[in-house]
């Protein structure tokens, strides 16, 4: 890890720990224990799903983090929010997968990180309709912590800084700072210095299918496990952030996923995957983050649809997807 990351890190930690009213003492208008401004009964949100279409894995830091350079790309799978008013000053969690409805659920995490910042005591009522697996390597829970804190900063009127949301996000996941922007970004440190990169997508990706093999697989047991030969210096991210400013295709070669051998090596549900979707006649067939998805790329529509169609018969789930840049739609009601 960098000094400066560290100390960026070190900041954003005990600035959230140590300094609940730093927000407070810099805005006269909010105050201990208030309930912020509302303007609506309530309101709903989009949470996208990401692939990862470069990771490197730089090295070890100190704080048991990995140093990385990876491109992600959000898609247009997503799950839906709905964010309501409760009477009871609590952060209530009600989501379609009920192994999700706890307090660990990054999304509740999120509106309770807000709430402790300000020192607020409205409660929220946060429903959650999933769709993007979980466990999966495509982002979903850091996608929800992001949309929630992008909704309550609308919603309730809050006087979070682009800087003091970008602190509460990688308080809550490396990867929840993405997803505050979404779209196509590097994406560095331990995944939560985010620089967005002008959208271009190659035609020969317009399509994606989303293979998911029915296992979960621990981010943390990934990386824990992850012997040092499979480090890179960056090399490959580079080349990517490269191709994609000057609008050409990146290099097959450098579409490159550092935990995709020992994904592959110790979880054979996903090596069968991957063979299956390449025997199927999908060109290209990477890894997103920690997996267990796989992702295929596609220049035309028919040719996605006849190996999706294909993989189905053999029981596979697979999604059609495409790269997509959200915009903020919060929508109130
Ligand atoms: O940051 P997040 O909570 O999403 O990370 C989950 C786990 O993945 C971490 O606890 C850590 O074990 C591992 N990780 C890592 N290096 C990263 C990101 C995550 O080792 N850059």
């Amino acid at each position: 890890m960098t000094e400066r990351s560290n100390s960026w890190l070190f900041r954003a930690f005990s600035w959230l720990k140590l300094d609940k009213c730093r927000i407070s003492v810099h805005n006269a208008r909010m105050s201990h224990a208030q309930r912020a401004q509302t303007s609506s009964n309530g309101c709903f949100v989009r949470a996208y799903a990401k692939i990862n279409l470069t990771l490197d894995v730089l090295g070890r830091r100190s704080d048991g983090y990995h140093a990385l350079a990876t491109v992600m790309q959000t898609i247009d799978l997503h799950d839906t929010i709905c964010l309501t008013a409760t009477d009871d000053n609590e952060v209530q969690v009600i989501c379609t997968q009920p192994e999700l409805n706890n307090d660990e659920n990054l999304a509740a995490r999120a509106a309770q990180a807000v709430r402790q910042c300000l020192a607020l005591t409205q409660g929220v009522r946060i429903e959650l309709h999933k769709r993007i697996p979980m466990a999966a390597g495509l982002g979903g829970g850091s996608s929800n912590a992001a949309a929630v804190l992008l909704a309550l900063q609308q919603w309730w009127r809050l006087p979070l800084s682009p800087a003091d949301l970008l602190s509460v996000a990688a308080s809550l996941g490396s990867d929840v700072p993405f997803f505050l922007t979404g779209g196509l970004a590097l994406c560095e440190g331990r995944g939560e210095r985010v620089t967005p990169l002008a959208p271009y997508w190659p035609t020969s990706m317009r399509w994606l299918l989303l293979l998911r093999p029915t296992i979960s697989i621990s981010t943390a047991a990934v990386f824990r496990d992850l012997p040092a030969s499979d480090y890179t210096d960056g090399t490959h991210s580079r080349a990517v952030c490269t191709a994609l400013r000057a609008r050409r295709k990146p290099q097959p070669e450098n579409l490159h996923n550092g935990l995709e051998r020992s994904v592959l090596e110790r979880y054979p549900a996903v090596a069968q995957a991957r063979e299956a979707l390449l025997q199927a006649g999908a060109p290209l067939v990477r890894l997103s983050g920690s997996g267990s998805t796989l992702f295929a790329p596609f220049s035309e529509l028919a040719c996605a649809i006849q190996v999706q169609h294909q993989l189905q018969a053999q029981g596979y789930e697979v999604d059609l997807s495409r790269a997509i840049y959200p915009d903020a739609g919060v929508c109130f009601f």
